[in-house]
């Protein structure tokens, strides 16, 4: 359709009609007795909202979405498609790494590709857009979702929400949906880890630190926003004008489509911002939210406030000129049925093609975080004891891929004795805890399972296998209920029946191999001492059993680095390598030790830190060469190093580009990410990898909240991961100067 088409229907459509189009229900409604006892009749909506609103989330599969389309259009007024989204995030069916892993893999080009991949396969199961990509920049593990964020670092984050929203959005054909880049903003940051909990932080670590990821994926053409459920400064961000209105719209440029999170508009009562739901619909078409997620409020109180004079419906009319615009762009004028086709999902749903891509995303995104004595790689010719609860276990997706089918997951066993055959036997060990309270509102789920197990014949098992074999294999980890939303924990160990499994293991003395599963950087206290190595799998997904076998075979070189930091302690907490410079630093102040900033009882640094990742070879890195010391406005500075491959096996390198600006007109962190590239290098291949820098890559918001970049000295640093570089000096002289 053309603008003026839109325009059209627009003025054709009754004012009740066009505020149902703002409603976005969940796809429950259309389950049988829905009217009855379900949904419509708990949310106290008519049948003129649900044959009118504007879309409905989380149904999929083609042949359902086309039967609900079919009567949507029959009972629409202005037969005005549905526009059917979902929670698709990482994984419709075959699933890949959670994103906190896949970005470990610091390959854009592969998660963009995996995302593709998800897109063809929830396209065809009839969905047309998907509440991802997760932009929340995240520094404190004790909440639950980071483990949906790319992690700690802005530069990095806006790499891969770009990545993210191309590989989904492709050029938005049959094969790609719309995505829509959430939680905007800064739900990644709640006070003390505690979901839902308020944020509250300074405009210029918002605009520097949080904001930018959301940016790059508006930038990229992302064609929705998912406002969220925390508060900035006081104010819900889901009737915040400044930052949906003034800051997203205005300055942004965005003119996509923006949705509540789940009930955020109602839950403004909650907060004490909205007196009642007539205001808080008030509040949430002002501020500039076009759907309504999950609530009624808009259904049922934006009228009257249109004919009291309240609302302009001018506000009105722009949100719903937004969502059938996103409609058509979409081509469901056209074809309401789009992609949606059964036969071709029976093909592509976990096809063997999809599945290869999420093993080598996954074989990058696995981190090897410690090897000592070179137990890693695995002899294939000596004999291996599995043990562990995740070593035969189907739940490796994590949370937020619930429409995919756990019985389509390869077990690190089965992975296991493909690869290694009859050398491999296994053992249960112990189960992932011992409480299923522990697991929150879900732990009742797997209560049965737990009350099945006889906890002391599983450890008998385990210890008679482990002495038979060379090397003990223990798969341990976080239950999936214990990351994602709503999974906040204080603790961040596995549970202490994995610890007491392993203090038996490591009484036999052989060497272990520990590979862990988790939603999040875990404390790893009564693990890391009686391990000779360490592998940080996180949730890998459909493949990633495959993917990790490859890994401890030797068969993939691990290249997996991290992006967020891993606490000693949960009083750490946050610990994050671009941290500000203090007055009174550990060294250099001129203090004595004591008054200075630190703990009287652990180091300041991470247990491992942002970008660190091991090898099975080494790489030596060469000092920094600079094209020159000086560089100033519209020109550029070129830093360079040579990486070699010093071992017998070949190996990828993401090599990191860090700056310090040395003084500014505000504090400037110690360390910032400017660049990054990923080689591949062969057994004693020597490479230069070449940055270039530029202005723009020195720019920040300085005391007066302009974004410049400010003349001064800095430092440049190359390395292996944030804490292990080289570095070297160059000037920036700013046109004032010049
Ligand atoms: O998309 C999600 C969001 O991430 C958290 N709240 C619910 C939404 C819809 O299910």
């Amino acid at each position: 359709m053309k603008k003026a088409e839109l325009l059209s229907l627009l003025n054709q459509m009754t004012l009740e009609e066009k505020i149902y189009q703002l409603v976005q229900l969940d796809g429950g409604l259309y389950s049988e007795n829905a009217a009855i006892t379900g949904p419509k009749a708990k949310l106290g909506i008519s049948d003129d909202v649900i044959h009118n609103m504007g879309s409905i989330f989380n149904v999929l599969g083609a042949n359902e979405l086309r039967k609900i389309q079919e009567e949507h259009l029959e009972n629409s007024a202005n037969k005005i498609p549905l526009l059917f989204c979902a929670d698709v995030i990482y994984g419709y069916k075959t699933v890949l790494p959670i994103p906190l892993s896949y970005a470990c893999s610091w390959n854009p080009d592969l998660v963009k590709n995996g995302l593709e991949m998800v897109a063809k396969e929830t396209a065809v199961a009839g969905v047309h857009g998907v509440f991802s990509p997760v932009a929340d920049l995240v520094r404190d593990p004790r909440w639950g979702r980071v483990m949906e964020s790319t992690g700690e670092d802005a530069y990095l984050n806006s790499v891969f929400a770009k990545a993210a929203v191309e590989g989904l959005q492709g050029d938005l054909d049959l094969r790609h949906v719309a995505s829509c880049v959430k939680h905007f903003a800064a739900y990644g940051a709640p006070e003390a880890g505690r979901e839902y909990n308020t944020v509250d932080m300074s405009e210029r670590r918002l605009r520097q630190d949080y904001l930018p990821a959301y940016k790059a994926a508006v930038d990229a053409g992302c064609k929705m926003v998912m406002t969220s459920f925390n508060t900035v400064d006081g104010i819900p961000v889901s009737g915040n004008k400044r930052l949906l209105r003034d800051l997203l719209r205005g300055e942004w440029g965005f003119d996509g489509v923006t949705i509540s999170d789940y009930a955020a508009i109602k839950e403004l009562v909650y907060h004490g911002y909205a007196e009642d739901e007539d205001h808080a619909a008030k509040l949430g078409i002002e501020a500039g939210v076009d759907f309504d997620m999950k609530t009624s409020v808009y259904a049922n109180h934006l009228k009257a406030l249109v004919e009291n004079n309240e609302i302009d419906e001018k506000l009105i009319d722009e949100a719903v000129l937004r969502v059938l615009n996103l409609k058509n762009e979409l081509g469901l004028f056209k074809d309401p049925f789009r992609g949606a086709d059964a036969k071709i999902e029976k093909e592509v749903l976990y096809s063997e093609e999809n599945r290869k891509v999420a093993r080598s995303l996954a074989q990058e995104s696995i981190v090897l975080l410690k090897n000592e004595n070179q137990v890693l790689p695995l002899n294939k010719n000596k004999k291996i004891a599995l043990i562990g609860p995740y070593a035969n276990e189907t739940s490796l997706n994590g949370l937020w891929a619930f429409f995919a089918d756990k019985s389509k997951v390869t077990t690190l066993k089965l992975a296991m004795e493909n690869k290694f055959g009859e050398n491999v036997s296994y053992a249960h060990g112990c189960d992932i805890v011992d409480d299923f309270s522990l697991l929150g509102d879900f732990g009742f789920m797997v209560q049965e399972k737990l009350e099945k197990r006889d906890a002391k014949t599983d450890l008998a098992e385990a210890l008679e296998i482990a002495k038979d074999a060379d090397t003990i294999v223990v798969a341990l980890g976080e239950h999936t209920f214990q990351s994602g939303e709503a999974a906040s924990r204080t603790d961040l160990s596995v549970n202490e029946i994995q610890i007491q499994l392993l203090d038996e293991l490591a009484k036999l003395n052989k060497p272990i191999v520990c590979v862990l599963f988790n939603g999040r950087p875990l404390v790893l206290d009564g693990i890391l001492d009686k391990v000779d190595a360490l592998v940080e799998a996180w949730f890998p997904g459909t493949e990633g059993a495959l993917a990790i076998t490859d890994i401890l075979s030797g068969d993939v070189n691990p290249s997996g680095k991290l992006t967020l930091s891993f606490p000693i302690n949960v009083g750490q907490i946050p610990v994050y390598y671009n941290e500000f410079k203090t007055g009174r630093p550990i060294v250099g102040s001129g203090h004595s030790s004591k008054f200075v900033s630190k703990y009287l009882d652990i180091g300041n640094e991470p247990r491992y830190p942002f970008g660190y990742g091991l090898s099975y070879t080494e790489f030596e890195y060469s000092d920094i060469q600079l094209n020159s010391n000086t560089f100033k406005s519209g020109s550029s500075i070129k830093a360079i190093v040579t990486v070699k491959n010093k071992g017998n096996v070949k190996g990828k390198e993401t090599v990191q580009l860090y700056i310090q600006d040395i003084t500014g007109s505000v504090v400037r962190p110690v360390k910032e990410l400017k660049g990054f590239k990923k080689v591949d290098l062969e057994p004693q291949e020597a490479r230069s990898v070449e940055f270039i820098l530029t202005e723009k890559d020195l720019k920040f918001f300085t005391k007066d909240m302009q974004y410049k970049a400010e003349k001064g000295k800095f430092k440049l640093f190359i390395g292996r991961n944030s804490k292990d570089v080289k570095e070297v000096a160059f000037e920036f002289i700013s046109e004032e100067l010049a």
